[in-house]
């Protein structure tokens, strides 16, 4: 009998992986994935615990959620299942089952491979589940092997948890520390991953450059190292990874840059604030001017290279004076895009308790809204300096408008045209007519791809 799941997911790309795994651990167990919840079997909320406005949308759609699962009772067609999974699950799982007890089960990222015996418990009626502890075997063990993104461009994870502790930050927390999947296991999804359909893969990681998986050679392997191997796969076409910390861009992954043409020419390197005091307090462990130096090594290998960046506003302490030293480094890079955030203190981080600190809500808008301008003038100007030029572009997908199609660039652009639909899967050269605040507009060379009859 089928059975049917609905799986709402917030928060980073990692979040998107596991909930799609999710999805594969239960399809055996006669799950089909619905975007309906009202009528759902089990409702899934995969959550995000980073910001305190992610982690209130957990408690707004629980409530929705409750009704429905009441008003399916109350019409007799069933009970339905919640769950609450991800970073808020983690972090606060308990007082979460406190304060919704209409919810069946709870668990974190690390323990979504024990679903099963978790549904299985539930149905023996032994009352609602808590599951919220580091397991020592890694959930990638009990995987099953059936599990594979069919998208054409599609994420892989290969690296969990950090151990860099910045003073802001829950992930430490509630990802655990560092692990690395060995990479004959990596190479194995991604050639499954490939067999099905996958044209462009992006290695994921909460500090994925840290990795230092099991080699071939029985030895660590360097994110760098990962990416020679995968290069060598045959009908992979695109390479990127994500998230970075600055300090693992060591000078084997600065190479791939200039070494490996499936590498894509985009790197997403958070830097958070741009003055050396604020840095230091946010415990990131490099200077503004380190950073710029990597910029600038991976911009000599690599002149392409399009960056992107994740911005905190109003770190506890942050002056006006530190808030300019931002906007300069930010001026000195010019990314191409970017994420900003005002700061929000975060339950048991170490900036939370920097009371006496506190930067005021007004003061962070204002500053937020003034570096979010600069930022999208500069991805402006990187959109507009594409016009009349050529580029690449996986068709991945329909847009909304008839017979459009939507691609990416290699610098990680939206690009739209018009385009008969078979021709999706194809990397296909365009002609760049507009740039766009989010976007560009081209069309298709002609003579670019072969059309099959
Ligand atoms: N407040 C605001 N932004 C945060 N981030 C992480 N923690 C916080 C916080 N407490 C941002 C950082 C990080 C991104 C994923 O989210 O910029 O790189
Ligand atoms: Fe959080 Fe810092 Fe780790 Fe990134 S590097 S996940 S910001 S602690």
């Amino acid at each position: 009998m089928t059975k049917k799941l609905y799986i709402s997911t917030y928060g980073c790309q990692m979040n998107v992986y596991d909930s799609a795994r999710m999805a594969d651990i239960l399809s055996p167990l006669g799950y089909t994935l619905t975007d309906q919840p009202n009528n759902a079997d089990m409702a899934i909320l995969n959550t995000c615990h980073i910001r305190e406005k992610a982690s209130e949308k957990t408690f707004s759609e629980l409530g929705r959620l409750r009704n429905m699962k009441q008003a399916k009772q109350k019409a007799d067609k069933g009970d339905m299942i919640i769950a609450v999974a991800g970073c808020v699950a983690q972090a606060e799982g308990a007082e979460i089952m406190k304060r919704a007890s209409y919810v069946d089960m709870v668990f974190g990222p690390q323990s979504y491979h024990k679903l099963p015996e978790m549904l299985a418990e539930a149905a023996r009626g032994s009352g609602h589940i808590l599951e919220t502890n580091f397991p020592i075997e890694p959930k990638f063990d009990y995987l099953p092997d059936e599990a594979i993104d069919k998208n054409l461009s599609a994420f892989l994870t290969v690296q969990e948890g950090c151990d860099k502790f910045c003073a802001f930050c829950v992930v430490p927390y509630t990802r655990g520390a560092e692990f690395s999947r060995p990479t004959s296991d990596i190479v194995s999804e991604a050639k499954r991953m490939i067999a099905a359909g996958t044209r462009e893969i992006t290695l994921l990681g909460q500090n994925v450059n840290a990795y230092h998986g099991v080699g071939p050679n029985g030895q660590s392997a360097s994110l760098a190292r990962l990416i020679y191997e995968l290069a060598e796969l045959e009908g992979l076409e695109r390479l990127r990874y994500t998230t970075s910390h600055p300090l693992e861009m060591t000078e084997d992954l600065c190479e791939a840059h200039r070494d490996v043409d499936i590498l894509m020419p985009y790197l997403h390197l958070p830097v958070q604030a741009g003055s050396d005091k604020i840095l230091e307090a946010m415990n990131r462990r490099h200077t503004g001017a380190q950073y710029r130096r990597i910029i600038e090594k991976l911009r000599s290998y690599r002149p392409d290279l399009a960056l992107s960046g994740d911005f905190i506003v109003g770190f506890p302490g942050e002056t006006d004076k530190d808030f300019e030293e931002t906007l300069q480094l930010i001026r000195d890079v010019e990314y191409a895009q970017a994420y900003s955030f005002k700061y929000s203190p975060r339950p048991g981080t170490p900036a939370a308790a920097l009371d006496g600190q506190m930067i005021p809500e007004d003061v962070k808008s204002e500053r937020l809204s003034r570096l979010q301008a600069l930022l999208n003038e500069q991805q402006l100007n990187f959109n507009k300096s594409f016009e009349g030029k050529e580029i690449s572009v996986l068709l991945e997908r329909e847009g909304k408008r008839e017979g459009q199609l939507i691609g990416r660039s290699p610098y990680m652009q939206s690009v739209y045209l018009q385009s008969p639909p078979h021709r999706i899967g194809r990397i296909a050269k365009i002609i760049i007519e507009e740039g766009n605040a989010n976007s560009l507009r081209g069309k298709l060379k002609p003579g670019s791809i072969a059309d099959a009859a």
